[in-house]
C-alpha cells in the first residue's frame, strides 16, 4: 500500500502579480476573492455573486506550461480557494497599469470605446480582454462573445466591450520581450515549488492537502475517507460561499500532474480526472464535434477554465452536461481506492439521485471515452434559458448508425430527465431495427414517455422537458435524414443571445 509523502510544506507559495509570497495561517477555504479585497486590500477586482456566474471578480493564474514559458487563464477568484494559487501567479486588475501609469491596451481600449458607465462589471471585463491580449488577440465576433459570456453588464451593453476587445489587439507569440517575461516568471514559480514537498495546511479551522502524484492522492484519501476532493471547485467552491459549509479536510487534486494528461490509445481518449474542460475541449471535439460544442457552451470561459470533466461526473448531477453525451458514447472511468482500481460503464456510476457507486476512499482517476464506429453519427443538443452560462433544462445525446433506411444502432441518453443522467433504453429498442421514418420517429418519441417521468423545477415544468426531449428526437431525424436544413444557431452572429 501507498503511503502519504512525509515531505510536506505549510506555507502557500506563489507571485503576487511579481512579488513573491509565502503565506502561512491562511483559512484553507477562504477565497482568493476575500484574500485580496479583504487582507490586501485590493478592492479592484468586484464582488457580485460570489457564484461564479457574473465575473466582476475575474482575475488571471499563470501556471508554467512545463515547456519553460507560461500559461494563463482567468477564473473566477470568488470560488477558487487561496491555497490554490500554490505554484502559480496572480494576475488582477491592479497589475495591469505601467509603473510610469498609463493604461494597458485593453484599459485604453475600453476608454475609447465607452465600454464602462457605473465600471462595477469593468475590472472583470478587463481581465476577460487581458486574457485575450495574451492569447494574441481577436477579431472574430464568436471568439470573442465567447471569451466574454462570463462577464455581465448591467449597463453598458455589449458593443461596446467587443469593439474594445478588437481594438486592443495582442501580444505576438513571438514577442521578444514578452517570450523573455514569460520565461522568467515560470522559471521564479518552479524554483519556488520544486523539491518543496507536498502543501499541507493543518488549522485549526481546517486541513488542506495537494498531493502532486496520483499515488500520493490515492494514500491520503485512504487515510482520510471522508475528506472533500476538490478539483476546480466550480461545484464546491459554493458549498462555501453559498451554503456556508466547512469542510474539513479538503484533498486538492488540482496539482496532481498524472491527473493532468489526455491521451489516445487504440482508439479512445482517456482524460485525467484534472483535465480542466479547456484542456479537454480539443480532445473531445475530435471524438465528435457535438461534444466539443457541449463543452463550449458548459458555464464561461472562467468556469471552463477550472472545473473538470472527472468533477462533472463525480459529482453525480442529473444536469452535468457531460455525463449524458458520455453515456451515449460508451464511456467508462476508472476508479481507484489505495492500489486497487476498477472500471465501471459511466452509465452504471449513476445508481439514483445523490448516490453514486463511489465508496468513502475512493476517487475517479481517469474517463475512457470510445471514439464512435465508422458510420456512426453522435448529436447532442443542450437546451438551457440563456445559450450561453445557463444550467442545462434538457440535454439529449445520441449516438446512431443507419444503414440502407434501417436504425442499425442506437443509444440516447438524456439529462434533467430523472434523478440521474440516464440512457432512454425503451426508447432505443422502438427504434433499432426499423425504417428511420417519421412513423417510427413517433413511436421512439412515445416511448420516452416510458423510459422517464420527469418532474418540474425553477429551470422546467415536467411537460415541457417531456415535449423538448421528444422534439430533439425530431432534431435528430431531421439532422440524420435532411442535414441540408438548417437547425443550428451557431455559426450565426447572433448565436450568443
Ligand atoms: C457559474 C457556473 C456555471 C456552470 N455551468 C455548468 C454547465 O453549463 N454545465 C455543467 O454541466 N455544469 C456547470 N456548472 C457546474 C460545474 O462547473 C461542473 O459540475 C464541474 O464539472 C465540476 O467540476 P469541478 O472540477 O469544478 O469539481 P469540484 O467543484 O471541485 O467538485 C465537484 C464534486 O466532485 C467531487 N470530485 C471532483 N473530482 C473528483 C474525483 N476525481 N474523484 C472523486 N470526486 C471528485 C468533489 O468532491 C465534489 O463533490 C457550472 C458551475 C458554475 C459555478
Ligand atoms: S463574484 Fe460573480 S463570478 Fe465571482
Ligand atoms: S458598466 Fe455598469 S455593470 Fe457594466
Amino acid at each position: 500500500m501507498t503511503k502519504p509523502a512525509l515531505n510536506t510544506r505549510d506555507d502557500i507559495r506563489f507571485l503576487f502579480g511579481n512579488e513573491e509570497r509565502r503565506l502561512r495561517d491562511i483559512d484553507p477555504q477562504m477565497t482568493v476573492l476575500n484574500w485580496l479585497r479583504l487582507n490586501e486590500r485590493k478592492t479592484g477586482t468586484k464582488e457580485g455573486c460570489a457564484e461564479g456566474d457574473c465575473g466582476a471578480c475575474t482575475v488571471i493564474l499563470g501556471e508554467p506550461d512545463g515547456m519553460g514559458s507560461m500559461r494563463y487563464r482567468t477564473v473566477n477568484a470568488c470560488i477558487q480557494f487561496m491555497p490554490t494559487l500554490d505554484g502559480k501567479q496572480l494576475l488582477t486588475v491592479e497589475h495591469l497599469k505601467s509603473d510610469d501609469g498609463s493604461l494597458h491596451p485593453v484599459q485604453q481600449a475600453m476608454v475609447e470605446t465607452h465600454g464602462s458607465q457605473c465600471g462595477f462589471c469593468t475590472p472583470g471585463f478587463i481581465m476577460s480582454l487581458y486574457q485575450l491580449w495574451l492569447d494574441g488577440g481577436e477579431d472574430d465576433r464568436g471568439a470573442i462573445n465567447d471569451a466574454l459570456a462570463g462577464n455581465l453588464c448591467r449597463c453598458t451593453g455589449y458593443g461596446p466591450i467587443i469593439e474594445a476587445a478588437r481594438k486592443a489587439g495582442g501580444i505576438s507569440a513571438t514577442d521578444p520581450v514578452e517570450q523573455k517575461r514569460r520565461s522568467d516568471i515560470a522559471t521564479r514559480l518552479t524554483a519556488m515549488i520544486e523539491g518543496a514537498g507536498m502543501l499541507a495546511l493543518e488549522m485549526p479551522v481546517g486541513r488542506y492537502f495537494a498531493p502532486r502524484s496520483s499515488d500520493e492522492l490515492a494514500a491520503l484519501l485512504v487515510a482520510h475517507p471522508d475528506a472533500t476532493v476538490l478539483a476546480g471547485g466550480t461545484d464546491v467552491g459554493l458549498w462555501v460561499t453559498k451554503m456556508l459549509k466547512r469542510l474539513d479536510p479538503i484533498i486538492y487534486i488540482g496539482d496532481v500532474a498524472d491527473l493532468k494528461s489526455v491521451r489516445e490509445k487504440d482508439g479512445a481518449l482517456t482524460i485525467g480526472a484534472g483535465v480542466t474542460y479547456s484542456d479537454a475541449h480539443n480532445a473531445l471535439g475530435m471524438i465528435a464535434r457535438d461534444v466539443g460544442e457541449l463543452v463550449r457552451r458548459i458555464g464561461s470561459r472562467q468556469i471552463r477554465n477550472a472545473g473538470t470533466v472527472g468533477g462533472n461526473i463525480a459529482n453525480g448531477s442529473p444536469i452535468g452536461d457531460t455525463p449524458p453525451a458520455l453515456i451515449a458514447l460508451g464511456a467508462r472511468i476508472v476508479l481507484r481506492m489505495g492500489d486497487i482500481r476498477r472500471e465501471v460503464a459511466l452509465e452504471d456510476f449513476f445508481i439514483t439521485y445523490g448516490k453514486q457507486d463511489r465508496a468513502k476512499g475512493e476517487f475517479v482517476e481517469s474517463i475512457i471515452v470510445p471514439k464512435p464506429d465508422a458510420g456512426v453519427q453522435f448529436k447532442a443538443y443542450k437546451i438551457s434559458k440563456r445559450f450561453d452560462q445557463d444550467i442545462t433544462a434538457v440535454l439529449a445525446a445520441f449516438a446512431i448508425r443507419v444503414d440502407g433506411g434501417k436504425v442499425i444502432e442506437f443509444r440516447a441518453a438524456f439529462g434533467g430527465m430523472a434523478g440521474t443522467p440516464m440512457r432512454a433504453k425503451k426508447c432505443e429498442t422502438v427504434l433499432i431495427g426499423m425504417d428511420w421514418n417519421e412513423a417510427s420517429l413517433n413511436a421512439a418519441q412515445l416511448a420516452l414517455t416510458r423510459d422517464f417521468a420527469p418532474m418540474s423545477d425553477m429551470r422546467a415544468s415536467k411537460e415541457y422537458r417531456m415535449l423538448v426531449a421528444q422534439n430533439l428526437l425530431t432534431k435528430l431525424f431531421i439532422e440524420t435524414t435532411a442535414p441540408e436544413i438548417a437547425t443550428r444557431l451557431v455559426g450565426r452572429e447572433a448565436a450568443h443571445v
